[in-house]
């Protein structure tokens, strides 16, 4: 789509998607593939660049992943970072052993080049290792760049050929100067421009839709989330009253989501909106329901069923929009498995698409989360959408422990209620990954008046996080707290007791169902 791409051939790191994002911070579209990408598929591609990633095998070893060796003759410059730096050396003849020290963590690096990767970083750097293979002798045709103590190649250069190589990881922030690094490869080296912007891309993509779709329709489940949002107002922009948008409240919706979503979609965009009010539904299939489990089996059956009938009703569909992003899609790439680098489909509505017959269009599947958000902002979708916290599919059903009725929804939506506007109020919402009421029906003892009462308890729970897979307990101030307490257990009736989640990521989980 963008005419200036550099190419990240995915040797199976935990940080292939990190460079990803901090090349496109620096203005650069790129692209994960799997490393075994042929060189066909490159030229096809024609990247600017690439960049060989780490990955967690020994260049030495008989199953080592490897790419085809001639892109080191393609003149396309080509950055190898850790494994990706000892692949390239061993191609070009130099010696790849286990270190005598394996080094891990920061380390300090002294840099004998200032030009090329190094330009303006001084004579030394802070630094990330993390391995335990070098490259033990550096032949003739080789420039050392940097060294550290342990590594004395910490930084290479090939002389006749374009490939360059770090052994520290510079897309990691424990390297400081690690964006200026890339910086200097993306722009010094490969020449790239710095045309990679949110607007191009509603362009560009608005006009792919456009030729996708023509004039067929298209189906959309709106969730009210950042992601399906955005999609369906991409598909929008680009296709109009021909995108169907289906909304279904499950009831388990937090307070007035349903009114604010609807009112958003009406208000801001000319769409043929389908609202389903499927609560009467949701609960009769819950009742009696406790294992969590089995509530999310049952919400999710229940949620593609009426999708289902819903989208029947609409004519002629021929499509099915998803707001499936990027890490998503990477995670279905096979790093070193797949014989190529070509990208699976990504079905996030559970098996949808195969019953409908359906082709799928998703806008949003090269694009990590801060650039949904930065797209959302340009397409006109109000704030509290674009930065609301992550809420799941099965909705609070999985935050009321135990058994769901309509007045157990009704307390917990009252008390999550305040959690959020007291968090928005002290101004810390944008702060926390993700914040909400947990319901416990536990029948807790309390005075209330001269009355002994006998009521439900409410957790909060507020977590931050990068990534959603580890998770600490947000360290809230006790004021914030305080009011949160005293206002749940006097404006929410049902409720005599608020505690505090001081629970971690792993042992625990972020929700408590
Ligand atoms: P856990 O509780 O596993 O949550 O630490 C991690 C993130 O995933 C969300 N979550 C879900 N999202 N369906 C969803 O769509 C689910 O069944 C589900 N369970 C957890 C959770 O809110 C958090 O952001």
């Amino acid at each position: 789509m963008n005419n200036e791409t550099v190419l990240i051939l995915d040797f199976g790191s935990q940080y292939t998607q990190l460079i990803a994002r901090r090349i496109r911070e620096n203005k650069v579209y790129s692209e994960i593939v799997s490393c075994q990408i042929t060189l066909e598929e490159i030229k096809k591609i024609n990247p600017k660049g690439i960049v060989l990633s780490g990955g967690p095998a020994s260049v030495y070893t008989k199953n080592a992943p490897i790419c085809n060796k001639e892109i080191l003759h393609m003149d396309i410059p080509i950055l190898g970072i850790c494994y990706g730096m000892q692949i390239g050396c061993q191609f070009l003849g130099s010696a790849v052993t286990p270190s005598e020290k394996r080094e891990y963590g920061k380390t300090i690096c002294k840099i004998n080049d200032n030009t090329n990767l190094f330009q303006s970083l001084g004579n030394e750097i802070t630094v990330w290792m993390s391995h335990g293979d070098q490259i033990s002798d550096l032949p003739e045709q080789f420039i050392s760049l940097a060294s550290t103590a342990n590594s004395p190649f910490a930084a290479i250069k090939h002389k006749s050929s374009n490939f360059y190589g770090l052994q520290f990881h510079p897309e990691v922030t424990h390297t400081p100067d690690g964006q200026k690094i890339l910086y200097n490869f993306l722009y010094n080296i490969c020449g790239c421009s710095g045309n990679w912007k949110t607007g191009s891309f509603i362009k560009e993509s608005v006009e792919g839709i456009k030729k996708q779709a023509g004039n067929k329709r298209v189906i959309c489940a709106l969730s009210g989330g950042v992601d399906s949002s955005v999609a369906a107002a991409i598909i929008n922009k680009a296709i109009g009253r021909n995108l169907s948008c289906i909304f279904v409240d499950t009831g388990l919706l937090r307070m007035d989501e349903a009114r604010y979503i609807i009112k958003t979609f009406k208000d801001n965009f000319d769409i043929d909106f389908h609202f389903v009010d499927a609560k009467e539904r949701f609960l009769q299939k819950l009742k009696g329901v406790l294992d969590p489990e089995e509530k999310r089996k049952i919400i999710g059956h229940e949620f593609i069923a009426i999708f289902t009938e819903e989208a029947k009703r609409i004519k002629d569909v021929e499509f099915l929009a998803q707001g499936t992003l990027y890490p998503d899609v990477i995670e279905s790439i096979p790093a070193h498995g797949g014989p190529t680098a070509s990208i699976k489909s990504h079905h996030n509505v559970g098996g949808l698409p195969e019953e409908l017959g359906l082709e799928l269009i998703e806008p949003l599947r090269f694009m990590f989360k801060d650039e949904v958000r930065e797209l959302g902002h340009e397409l006109g979708i109000p704030d509290e959408i674009i930065w609301q916290h992550p809420f799941p599919g099965p909705g609070l059903a999985i935050r009321i422990i135990g058994d769901i009725t309509f007045e157990r929804l009704e307390v917990l939506r009252n008390a999550d209620k305040i959690v959020i506007d007291e968090l928005k109020r002290s101004g810390l919402y944008r702060k926390i990954s993700q914040a909400f009421a947990v319901l416990i029906p536990l029948g807790s003892v309390g005075v209330m008046g001269d009355e002994r009462s006998y009521e439900n308890v409410i957790a909060i729970r507020a977590v931050e996080t990068t990534d959603f897979m580890t998770a600490d307990w947000s360290e809230i101030p006790y004021e914030v707290l305080r009011t949160m307490s005293s206002r749940i257990i006097n404006e929410v009736k049902g409720v005599n007791r608020v505690t505090y989640d001081v629970s971690s990521k792993p042992p625990s989980t972020i929700e408590w169902e």
